[in-house]
């Protein structure tokens, strides 16, 4: 018989064509994913399960999950799969750590260039009809210290990025050796010494026991009057409140975020404050990165279902 998977997220239509070109029966229910309910009810029928975030994969929904083989997360992040769980009952979950990483470091681009020349509220304002050019007086990034929070894949090509850019970049990774530091012409730096440096912080790290709350409060104080701080890669990496006192009392510039401690946010100490860019978890929105998940998910999980590899 052939094997069963349940798309539950809104995932490129690319993903189902492979899946039946590859001979495995599918379904598509995006709406699934915001329905545990529902999604815990029909879950025992599939083999496979191919996500993106909204779907929580959670230790009861692997208790239905009788027939489960295989999670596959379009994207990077796992954090919204119990991995315990899943792993206790021997499901393998897997991810695409490679399709979406150069769209996300062009968003943290992005997101840098919009908090140094305040571009959302400079066209809000001009929107409104009231042109206030002496209003909105940015800084320029060349010549500036970027200092980036882990430089794995995304961060890696941030640091490539804001090399063209003319900015002196600086790096804190433990897992970056001296001489791939040198190869991609970065500073490899410890942690406190980027807060102390950075006139731009951006953040590239997974959350997990040893990322969360990295730019906690007593972090934020060390860094230097005037600090830009843009986290384009997971909430609970930043303490929001303290940022936002930091913000409101001018030691922090300016703040860039595309993704909060509570998500969806609706509300958020970042929200409303001047100089601070909010986008809704947008790092991996664009066509080509979604096309390149979608196909990588697929062709995995076929071929995990097909032949066990
Ligand atoms: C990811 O983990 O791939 C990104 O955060 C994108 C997303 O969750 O949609």
């Amino acid at each position: 018989m052939a094997p069963k998977v349940l798309v539950s997220d809104k995932l490129s239509e690319t993903a189902v064509q492979i899946f039946r070109d590859r001979g495995i029966e599918v379904d598509f229910m995006p709406e699934l994913g915001k329905d545990k309910e529902k999604l815990a009810e029909v879950i025992g029928e599939y083999d496979g399960l191919a996500i993106r975030s909204a779907t929580k994969v959670t230790a009861k929904l692997l208790e239905a999950a009788t027939k489960l083989k295989v999670v596959g997360r379009a994207g990077i992040g796992t954090d919204n799969v119990d991995k315990e769980a899943a792993s206790k009952k021997g499901v393998i979950v897997m991810n695409t750590p490679f399709g979406n990483m150069i769209t996300t470091a062009e968003h943290a681009i992005a997101m840098m260039f919009a908090v140094a020349r305040q571009i959302p509220e400079a066209s809000a304002s001009t929107h409104a009809g009231k042109w206030e050019k002496s209003k909105f007086m940015g800084v320029e990034l060349t010549g500036k210290t970027l200092g980036v929070i882990g430089a794995g894949n995304i961060g890696g090509i941030v640091c490539d990025r804001a090399r063209g850019l003319k900015m002196k970049v600086i790096a804190y990774d433990p897992f970056l050796s001296e001489e791939k530091a040198q190869k991609m012409g970065v500073e490899k730096v410890e942690l406190d010494e980027l807060l102390k440096r950075a006139d731009f912080i951006t953040l590239h790290v997974p959350l997990t026991d040893s990322t969360r709350n990295i730019l906690s409060a007593e972090n934020l104080a060390k860094t230097k009057k005037g600090v830009r701080i843009i986290n384009c890669a997971r909430g609970g990496l930043v303490d929001e409140e303290a940022l936002a006192e930091l913000l409101k009392s001018g030691h922090v510039a300016g703040a860039a975020f595309d993704v909060f401690s509570v998500e969806p946010a609706t509300e958020n100490p970042l929200f409303g404050l001047p100089n601070v860019v909010c986008t809704p978890h947008l790092g991996a929105a664009t066509t080509e990165a979604q096309e390149n998940v979608a196909l990588q998910v697929a062709e995995q999980m076929s071929n995990y279902l097909l032949t066990g590899a």
